[in-house]
């Protein structure tokens, strides 16, 4: 018979880092490209400014930063980690994936490690496979890193896009809990809208060949806004709810909501539709960096850690959705 392996009774987030680029772009340089205004952007989307990544903010120095930071918090040594998830649509090498090199970087024995492509949603695609693992034994501890350079995919003449997505980093240690620290996953997709956000053209059309000349520029990110608004604002407050039953955590328990980080009005349509009581923390963390996809639920988190607005112990609700479309959310407390 083959030996099975058992892991950890329950998983929780022992720790959160991120990064923030150190490059700020408030709407001022962004507007004259998309004849746009500050004002037309703030109404529509709450956002201010966001940060785009210099050239040596590299995905992998990014993700770096904010694991080593995460580790700090989480008190785990780099050695500590078994497996690497890094959820990225930006690492611009088809292979091999930039987990392998962020493990390498970071010291940790010859960790398992590789990217999952889940858009907006792959951080908390992440946490959902490496709170699995520890529980199942396939890793004592996991760091789930989630990461975006989009500005290097974004047409800065499309209105649609050039004012919302932007670059960062978080990152998680996932690890072994006395209690419960990470609810069941609530996730899936809708491939039924795969036209929604995506690349506009796949590497052949790039290159081209002997009977169709390729474009020779980058793929940029498309996206038909309005469709994507009207459907997370109204499905994803229905996946954050059953997010909520799945966990046995009443609406009057939960202290923070934390947001895939899109639109300040989708924020705002799901806290009522959910009827969120004035006491729970809403993440707002677009204002200040935009859309940063995969890093936007863990950069939002830790800024309310940071300020004081989210505290160890309080349970929170994640939920993130884009791409796919995909989507995945889950109660967690916060480390
Ligand atoms: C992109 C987004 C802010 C646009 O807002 P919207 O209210 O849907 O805007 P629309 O595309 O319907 O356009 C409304 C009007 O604004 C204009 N407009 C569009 N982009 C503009 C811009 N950047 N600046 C100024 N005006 C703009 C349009 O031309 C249109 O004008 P009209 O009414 O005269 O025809 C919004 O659709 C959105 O946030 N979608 C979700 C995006 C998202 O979350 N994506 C990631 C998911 S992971």
């Amino acid at each position: 018979m083959i030996a099975d392996h058992t892991g950890a009774s329950h998983a929780a987030i022992l720790g959160i880092g991120s990064y923030r680029p150190s490059r700020v772009i408030p709407n001022s340089e962004v507007v004259e490209a998309i004849d746009s205004s500050d004002e037309w952007i703030q109404q529509r989307s709450g956002i201010k400014q966001r940060r785009w990544a210099a050239p040596d903010e590299t995905v992998q120095v990014m993700s770096v930063a904010a694991a080593r930071s995460a580790l700090d918090r989480a008190g785990v040594a780099p050695e500590q980690i078994d497996c690497v998830i890094v959820a990225t649509v930006t690492h611009l090498l088809q292979t091999p994936a930039v987990a392998t090199a962020i493990a390498h970087e970071l010291g940790t024995q010859q960790a398992a490690a590789f990217d999952i492509s889940a858009a907006c949603a792959g951080f908390c695609h992440g946490v959902a496979l490496a709170a699995d693992m520890v529980r199942a034994g396939s890793a004592g501890h996991a760091l789930v890193i989630g990461v975006e350079r989009l500005s290097d995919l974004t047409d800065l003449h499309d209105r649609g896009t050039a004012f919302i997505f932007a670059d960062g980093a978080g990152a998680a240690v996932i690890g072994p809990s006395d209690t419960p620290g990470i609810g069941p996953v609530v996730w899936g997709s809708d491939g039924e809208q795969f036209d929604l956000i995506r690349q506009k053209e796949d590497w052949r059309d790039v290159v081209g060949n002997d009977e169709k000349p390729g474009s020779g520029v980058m793929p940029h990110l498309v996206m038909l806004g309005n469709p994507v608004f009207r459907w997370a604002s109204f499905t994803m407050a229905k996946t954050a709810q059953q997010a909520l039953d799945r966990a046995g955590i009443s609406i009057d328990e939960l202290d923070v909501f934390v947001p895939h980080q899109a639109n300040m009005r989708i924020i705002d349509a799901m806290a009522r539709s959910m009827k969120l009581p004035e006491r729970v923390k809403i993440a707002r963390d677009i204002a200040e960096m935009g859309n940063t996809s995969a890093a936007s639920v863990p950069l939002a988190l830790d800024r309310m850690i940071a300020e004081g607005e989210a505290k160890s112990g309080d349970t929170a609700l994640l939920i993130a959705f884009g791409a796919g479309l995909a989507y995945a959310a889950q109660v967690v407390t916060v480390p």
